[in-house]
């Protein structure tokens, strides 16, 4: 089932003498069970596209609808309140709280129910033992915050997931657990999981490969 439309997207970032084009009439349509990885240059767009499926942003020109609904019309807050959840590239953790109460915070703001149990169980399943679950998020190291992020994401339990860079902080190891549970996710909850990487060996590992070049998807 169709659940996220990118239709002839084309966004532009106004510099100081004429706008720069950074997608250009880029179409795709994400099923829901799928798990989906962008590849592209840097440079090519991926964060951006990234933020307009994250109702961060409104395209230049185009459309962006979820199940059949434009995003401006749903409201880009209601939208990722309710039905996305993103990991960005910078954690955008709540640096004066643990990660029990990142997580926390995030599931109250879904209206997930659960509480502290839940929320400890997500940072586990990522490698964030409770000890280090409790600690301010600004004591743990890069890898550890990245996954905290990601548990915060996971927690949230809506239908489609996005990621720019998930991995990138992190050890072979620690790297493909991550991967799993993006599989599981996609296979047995029905998410679309969506990730931008650099890295092939993420990408051959999910459902579809999309590429960003020249400001299209192909
Ligand atoms: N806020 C902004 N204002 C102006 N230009 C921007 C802005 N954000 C991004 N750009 C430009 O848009 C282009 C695409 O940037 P984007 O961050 O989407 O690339 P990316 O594919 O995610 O790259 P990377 O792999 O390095 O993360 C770049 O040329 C970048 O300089
Ligand atoms: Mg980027």
């Amino acid at each position: 089932m169709m659940v996220l439309e990118i239709d002839s997207v084309s966004h532009a970032y106004l510099g100081r003498r004429k706008p720069k084009w950074v997608l250009k009439k880029a179409s795709h349509t994400f099923e829901a069970g799928t798990f989906t990885s962008i590849l592209g240059p840097s440079g090519s767009g991926k964060t951006t596209l990234l933020s307009l499926a994250s109702g961060l942003d409104t395209p230049t020109e185009g459309a962006i609808r979820y199940r059949g609904q434009d995003l401006r019309d749903m409201g880009l807050s209601r939208y990722r309140r309710r039905h996305a959840a993103t990991i960005f590239q910078s954690y955008n953790l709540l640096t004066y709280l643990t990660g029990i109460q990142n997580v926390r915070a995030a599931m109250e703001i879904t209206g997930i129910r659960g509480g502290r149990t839940r929320a400890l169980e997500w940072l586990e399943r990522v490698g964030i033992p409770a000890d280090e679950a409790r600690r301010n998020v600004l004591q743990l190291s890069g890898g550890q915050q990245q996954r905290v992020a990601i548990a915060r994401a996971l927690a949230c339990d809506v239908d489609i997931l996005l990621a720019d860079e998930p991995t990138g902080n992190l050890d072979t190891g620690t790297a493909g657990q991550i991967i799993e549970i993006f599989r599981e996710l996609a296979h047995q909850r029905g998410t679309c999981v969506i990730v931008v990487t650099h890295s092939h060996h993420l990408a051959k590992q999910s459902d579809q490969i999309l590429t960003l070049a020249k400001g299209r998807i192909a």
